[in-house]
Parts: structure tokens; sequence; C-alpha cells
């Protein structure tokens, strides 16, 4: 009996195609996100759901879980939406995706980081406004990122994925991490102990630490002005590390250079201050959102609902 399964989004069709091909898979049939109640409701009777960030694992819900659900793979690297602590006293098992996204997400973080600094979002705008008079000399002057310093917060697998191409500029390197890194992953870069040291000396900032309580709103307004008044932010990682009502005042102030964001709190409602933000580039969190990578993810996640089931070891379990 092949194991039961919920998909609580739609999946790039090479995926959904194995998960019909392996699993007695049932399909959330829209696009949205299954509300707490619809998500519970169509769980029942299944032994696996395969879910989304956009589908939170709260203790509550985890509590709430149909007894038939034997283990939750999620769709993303990232499970700050999924209560670890609560899954494992459950026994519920919980598997996620690294790996397999590190360079399109730190690619993402390049373009973000070369899009601000040379105005790329501003400068197709006037193209498709039709307002482009032709080159000039002055205009839609941006900053040169080659050779400029960068600092990067989170020095795990996408943190150097990005320093690997921020080295291929010729960028100085700074990084802070919870523990310095051995020389040949560090590979020159300088580790700063304390992040707050780094931030006076980079031209761009660039964020790939996880979401947790400790990193909730880290860039906040002090943080923001120790930063250089020329500086780029760029947020790869998480929406929730920023302080938003910060980010926007300092940006509408021109107390920054910029800042290129794929990821927002509370996200698809960002904060609307950022909208109007000519120095601001948005994304709509596509840091991973290629064919090949998302395929990646979604047989990884296959993969460890189909170890777990078959009695073995899931190999990105966290719980
Ligand atoms: C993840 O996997 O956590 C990403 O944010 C999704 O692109």
């Amino acid at each position: 009996m092949p194991v039961s399964l919920l998909v609580t989004r739609p999946l790039p069709a090479a995926v959904a195609a194995r998960a019909r091909a392996e699993f007695d898979a049932t399909f959330n049939p829209t696009a949205a996100s299954y509300s707490p109640e619809e998500l519970i409701a169509n769980a029942e009777g299944k032994e696996a759901l395969l879910i989304s960030p956009s589908d939170s694992m709260n203790a509550e819900m985890i509590a709430r879980l149909p007894a038939s659900v034997r283990m939750v793979a999620t769709f993303s690297v990232g499970y700050e939406h999924i209560d670890l602590a609560a899954a494992r006293a459950r026994g519920l098992a919980i598997s996620n995706t690294p790996d397999v996204l590190t360079d399109a997400t730190a690619d993402i973080a390049l373009l973000l980081m070369l899009s601000v600094a040379r105005r790329a979002g501003e400068a197709e705008r006037v193209v498709r406004a039709g307002q482009w008079g032709g080159w000039a000399p002055s205009a839609l002057l941006g900053r040169d990122v080659t050779r400029k310093s960068v600092g990067i917060v989170g020095m795990g697998r996408i943190g150097r994925a990005f320093a690997k191409r921020a080295r291929a500029l010729d960028m100085q390197i700074h990084y802070s991490n919870r523990r310095r890194l051995s020389p040949e992953l560090e590979q020159g870069a300088i580790y700063h102990a304390d992040a707050d040291e780094m931030l006076p000396l980079v031209d761009f900032l660039s964020l790939h630490c996880p979401s947790t309580p400790e990193t909730y709103k880290w860039l906040n307004a002090d943080r923001i002005a120790r930063l250089k008044p020329t500086a780029y932010v760029i947020n790869t990682a998480r929406g929730a590390i920023v302080d938003d009502a910060a980010l926007i005042a300092a940006l509408q102030d021109n107390r920054l250079g910029g800042a290129g964001l794929d990821v927002f709190d509370g996200e698809p409602n960002l904060n609307p201050g950022y909208l109007t933000l000519e120095n601001a580039v948005l994304l709509p969190h596509i840091g991973s959102a290629t064919i090949e990578t998302r395929d990646a993810m979604g047989f990884k996640a296959l993969d460890n609902l189909a170890a777990f089931f078959a009695g073995q070891e899931a190999p990105d379990r966290l719980a």
C-alpha cells in the first residue's frame, strides 16, 4: 500500500509526477495555502504531509494533526514555521531540503546586490515608462560593486556561496557567525565575533542567518545607524530578521544607499512603505525559484518521506 500523502501547494510538474507515482498523493487543488482548519481537515487519514513555509506547524497545529500523520516534510530549507520541540514531543518526524537551493539563493543575493547598487529597478522603470531620454553622462548613476566590501551575517552554506560570488568581484569579505569558520572555509574573509563592529566597515550587508527568536528584527534602528550612509542592505534570508519600519525610515531619509530584498516580514503582505521607495529593489521570495532547484527541493522532500516510510533514517531529518 503506498503511503498516503497530502501535498499542500502545487508542485513543479516533475515532482508532482513522482509524488503521484510513488505515493497515494492528494493535492490541494488551489494555488492558495490551506487555512489551518482546511489543512487539519485534509490531513485526516494521511500518513505524511508535504508542506511549504506558508503552512504553519506551530505547537497548536501539531497538537491538532490527526493521529495518522507520522511525518511532515517541508519544501524548504528554512523551518522557522515548524515547532521542532512540539514535533519531537509528539513523535512526529520532520525533514527539510538543505543544500540543493544554496547556489540559486546565493545567485539572487548577488543579483540584488548588483541591481540595487546599479539602480536596475529604477532604470527598468524609466525604460518601460517611455521616459528614457538617451545616454547621458549623469543619468542613473549607481555605485561600483567590484572591489567594495561586504559584510555577511550568517556564514552557513548560502552565506559561503554568496561569499564565493563576492570574491569573484574582488570584494573584501567580512562576516559574523556564531562560530568562526576554519581557514579553508573562511578563505581570507575577516571574522567579527561581534557583528555590530562589522557594520560600520562595509559597503554592503547581506543577511544569511536563520530566522529565530534571537534574530527577530536583528537589523534594527541602532544597527542601521552603525552602517555607512551609503551602505546597501541585502536580504534573501527571512523578512523577520529586519525591522521594516526602521529600514523604511532610513531608506526614505537616504540614511542608507538602498536595499535589495527578496523576503518580507508577513509576506506576501509586505509593509507598503517599501512600495514607493526608488532605492529598494523588491523581489517576491524567488531565491530558490529555478526549475532545476525547485525540482531538486521537491525530490529531496520525497526522498526523505520515502526513506522514513521504508524504515530508514530520513537524510534531512530535523525531528
Ligand atoms: C527556503 O527553502 O527556506 C526558501 O526560503 C524557499 O525559497
